[in-house]
């Protein structure tokens, strides 16, 4: 028992060490100022993207070990689209938002490798936002791409009134705009995410407000500043059901009336199959299948997207229990060799004792990452698995 104690105290003391010598490291390279533009500037593998991960590395140095949360993940945004990123509680969907914003928490939360690359349109030109010095970063965070979180609250201060704080936010970005313009501006806001008396509205304060509707607020202020990516993180989750298929509506609708793309984050397979136009499946820090909407909704292939379509709540169904997926996700800290999902997976075979499955393409815009769609296996695969 002593000795294991001992043992224990030293693996801790180890840990320190390490996770010290990494947040020098980290701040080192993240204070330095004046860095040469090409560090930064990049070209985008196809154009048409807003957005490319490529190979994103997140990770938390903890006290108690490297947590992974983010571990080369690949996938695009393409300009106007809706991309949904799903899967369970902890498997690095927020974590790879807050990289896209550069909002992990230092130092214990770094980007340790791989690109982000955007596609800047207003200064006709695509950077690294994971190299981007921190000023440059600044001027795109909240502007060229904003952010709805899940709890309104938290964008909102409860002591201005919510017309001042929706021009607060289009000043910050348009100082020089009239201030009868700018109030024209936020009331056009308010109507656009279907607030009716807009002008009743501006001068109300947060807590006069139902949750629906501060929700509605945190939308119409990300949309103020004219983004070009709106990245909305569980966005419904703290409100009661009816108003969630109202906030759901609105960012449909908004799909349509503006240019701007979106990544919608949630847990709720249903949510961004009918929403979506890519969905990007996570689980354990890495993507295990992304596709077209369609092609997940009504094939998906990798064991745990079917878990997930057969967890989704279904409105109308009479139901005792909603179907949960058996067993946990593993610990980040000591992640397997192999499939990250074989403890809960009903189809694990022999095969999947061997390393990291691949991504295997089904389709050009279909991937997953199982051993069952293995070579010589997909076309045999592909009409058993998926479904409902
Ligand atoms: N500040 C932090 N320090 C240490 N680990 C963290 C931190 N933030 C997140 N993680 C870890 O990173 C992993 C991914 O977390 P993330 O918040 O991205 O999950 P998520 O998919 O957004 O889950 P949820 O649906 O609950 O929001 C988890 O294992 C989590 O414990
Ligand atoms: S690789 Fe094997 S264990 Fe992993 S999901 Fe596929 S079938 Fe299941
Ligand atoms: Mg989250």
């Amino acid at each position: 028992m002593a000795i294991d104690k001992k043992a224990q105290k030293e693996k801790i003391r180890k840990i320190k060490i390490y996770n010290n010598k990494m947040y020098k490291e980290y701040e080192k390279v993240n204070k330095r100022r004046n860095i040469p533009e090409s560090e930064y500037l990049t070209q985008m593998q196809d154009p048409k993207n807003l957005i490319e991960f490529d190979n994103l590395r997140s990770y938390f140095y903890t006290d108690v070990g490297t947590v992974k949360a983010v571990d080369g993940v690949s996938f695009a945004i393409p300009m106007g689209k809706t991309i949904g990123v799903v899967g369970e509680s902890g498997c690095g969907k927020s974590v790879t938002s807050l990289s896209l914003m550069r909002l992990l928490q230092g130092p214990q939360g770094q980007i340790a490798g791989g690109q982000i690359r955007y596609n800047q349109i207003s200064k006709k030109r695509a950077v690294d936002i994971a190299k981007l010095p921190r000023k440059e970063m600044e001027k795109i965070r909240g502007n060229e791409i904003a952010m709805i979180f899940q709890e309104p609250m938290t964008t909102l201060n409860p002591v201005f009134t919510i017309g001042n704080q929706i021009d607060e936010s289009i000043l910050l970005h348009n100082p020089k705009m009239p201030k009868s313009e700018v109030r024209e501006r936020t009331i056009e806001m308010l109507k656009l995410v279907g607030i009716a008396r807009a002008e009743g509205i501006y001068e109300s304060y947060p807590h006069e407000l139902s949750g629906g509707m501060r929700q509605r607020v945190v939308i119409a202020m990300a949309l103020s500043c004219n983004p070009q990516l709106i990245i909305a993180d569980e966005p419904t989750t703290a409100l009661d059901v009816t108003i969630q298929a109202q906030i759901l509506d609105i960012l449909r609708d908004l799909k349509d009336k503006i240019n701007a793309s979106i990544m919608l984050i949630t847990h709720d397979l249903g949510v961004v199959a009918e929403m979506a136009d890519y969905v990007v499946v996570m689980y354990a820090g890495r993507i295990v299948e992304q596709g077209t909407a369609k092609e997940i909704y009504h094939q998906p292939l990798h064991p745990y997207t079917v878990g997930l379509m057969k967890s989704r709540p279904i409105l109308n169904e009479d139901i005792d229990r909603l179907y949960s997926i058996p067993g946990n996700v593993p610990n980040p800290i000591n992640l397997p060799k192999s499939c990250y999902f074989k403890n809960r997976c009903d189809k694990c075979m022999e095969k999947c004792n061997g390393d990291y499955p691949g991504l295997i393409s089904v389709s050009p815009t279909h991937k997953v990452s199982c051993y069952l769609y293995d070579k010589g296996l997909v076309s045999d695969k592909k009409a058993k698995v998926g479904g409902k």
